[in-house]
């Protein structure tokens, strides 16, 4: 497609916060808080903020020089730069990812739908019945494994993200992003504010805020750097996406860095929300993925005026969500629209129904499908595992290899810098980087995840 055919996004603005709206999601709000919980909570915030700075940061300025300069999504951005040799099939690896991400992904999207639902329908009914910490989790367990609710909310979900995608890159994914990213923010600082100021609030804050180095390990490494590359949506080709519906204007340094801080600080704030919320109410924080759907919900109703924080808070979760799970749909939608030529409408049904396919197994092996096991693993769990620990991290090396060792340095410089027009004073330390250091640290994250150090 030629750069005058390629749909752009409007304005400088819009283009970040579609960024935002991508790295910001489940990842942030549920993933972040329960890892940083299981893994020493702020020695994790620590290597977590390294891993953001010295290998998530490289990494996305990578994937927008690829994007940008080819102007093509994940595919045709390895073909078109790596032109004669097998480069051209690492961008079938970004594909493969982003749907085989959406395939959990939506299920998990489906879940905090339902439970806004819920939250929604006691705020508005008054009514709300004391329940035993044994009761959230017992239900929690009965809706995720009935066959047929959670694949309606899957549904919902997917539904909304196709009806953006449908009304293309400036009027649904970029109008998408404008309009509920600062639905986000704002949602984001009342909880902090009513988190922080419970009672016993300052037990969750030394919890987050101060390190206890007894937890470090290589596990609190590895988690941070799968978590820093799921939470800014690097590794499987979304940036890159993204990026090519940039205008040639835009900085894309300056646009990388406020994505990561940002993405952090919402992270953060996450965590700011949720360790004394928790702490508050005398419940211990290790409680993994079911973090935000039975330990939460056992705080909100403790609160003054619970209902009203829980849709709040579910609100903020399904917003964050449906953004992110719009980024990646739109990596297979581009995938389609760029090779083939589709239309955008047939191309987003396609890859809808594909999703679907996958969503439903998934959501099933929460239930009927569990004793169905790939590795000893359920889909759900496969899904997760390969996507987080192999093909996001060998994404990352691929990235840094293909831009740090096969693309000439000028042509490297000329688009980071506009041209000439925005300095980048550290680029021969950029480009060391990425020849160097993030490949051979990622890699050997990757190696210790597949448990070859063992
Ligand atoms: N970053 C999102 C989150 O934090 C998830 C996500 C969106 C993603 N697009 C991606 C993860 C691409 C990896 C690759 O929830």
């Amino acid at each position: 497609m030629t750069e005058h055919h390629r749909p752009l996004f409007g304005s400088r603005i819009g283009a970040i916060l579609a960024a935002v709206g991508s790295a910001v999601g489940l990842g942030n709000i549920w993933k972040f808080p329960y890892e940083a919980g299981q893994n020493g909570g702020s020695a994790f915030l620590l290597v977590y903020l390294a891993c953001v700075l010295f290998l998530g940061v490289p990494v996305m300025l990578a994937e927008f020089f690829m994007g940008r300069h080819t102007r093509q999504g994940a595919v045709g951005a390895y073909r078109r730069l790596g032109i004669g040799s097998p480069w051209g099939y690492a961008g079938y690896l970004g594909v493969l990812g982003a749907f085989l991400i959406l395939g959990y992904y939506s299920v998990v999207a489906g879940w905090t739908a339902e439970y806004l639902c819920q939250s929604a329908s006691e705020l508005m009914c008054g009514t709300q019945e004391f329940k035993s910490p044994e009761r959230f989790a017992a239900e929690f367990d009965a809706f995720i494994t009935s066959p047929v609710r959670p694949i309606l909310w899957t549904v919902l979900v997917l539904g909304l993200s196709f009806a953006a995608i449908s009304f293309g890159v400036k009027h649904g994914i970029e109008l998408s992003a404008k309009i509920m990213m600062p639905m986000l923010f704002f949602l984001m600082i009342i909880l902090c504010v009513r988190a922080m100021t419970l009672p016993g609030a300052a037990e969750g804050l030394r919890f987050f805020l101060l390190p206890d180095f007894s937890k470090f390990g290589s596990r609190t490494v590895l988690s941070a750097m799968g978590q820093a590359f799921f939470s800014l949506s690097i590794g499987m080709g979304c940036m890159v996406t993204y990026a090519s519906y940039f205008e040639r204007s835009t900085n894309m340094q300056a646009t990388a860095c406020s994505v990561a801080a940002i993405d952090t600080l919402v992270a953060f704030m996450a965590g700011l929300v949720i360790f004394p919320a928790v702490f508050s109410f005398g419940i211990a924080p290790e409680h993994g993925p079911t973090l935000v759907f039975v330990t939460l919900p056992n705080v909100f109703q403790q609160m003054p005026l619970g209902a009203v924080w829980s849709t709040a808070f579910f609100l903020l979760l399904v917003i964050a969500a449906i953004t992110s799970l719009i980024s990646l749909y739109e990596v297979a939608t581009a995938y389609l629209t760029d090779e083939f030529h589709w239309g955008r409408l047939p191309a987003a049904a396609a890859v809808g129904g594909g999703i679907l396919f996958f969503a439903v197994f998934c959501s099933l092996s929460c239930g009927v499908l569990n004793d169905f096991k790939i590795l000893g693993l359920t889909i759900f769990d496969a899904l997760d595992s390969l996507t987080n620990r192999v093909l996001m991290p060998l994404g990352g090396v691929l990235v840094c290899l293909f831009v740090g060792w096969r693309i000439d340095r000028r042509i490297l410089k000329a688009e980071l810098t506009n041209k000439g027009s925005v300095p980048f004073h550290f680029f021969r330390c950029y480009a060391f980087f990425l020849r160097y250091v993030a490949p051979i640290a990622i890699t050997l994250i990757l190696l210790d995840q597949l448990n070859l150090f063992r």
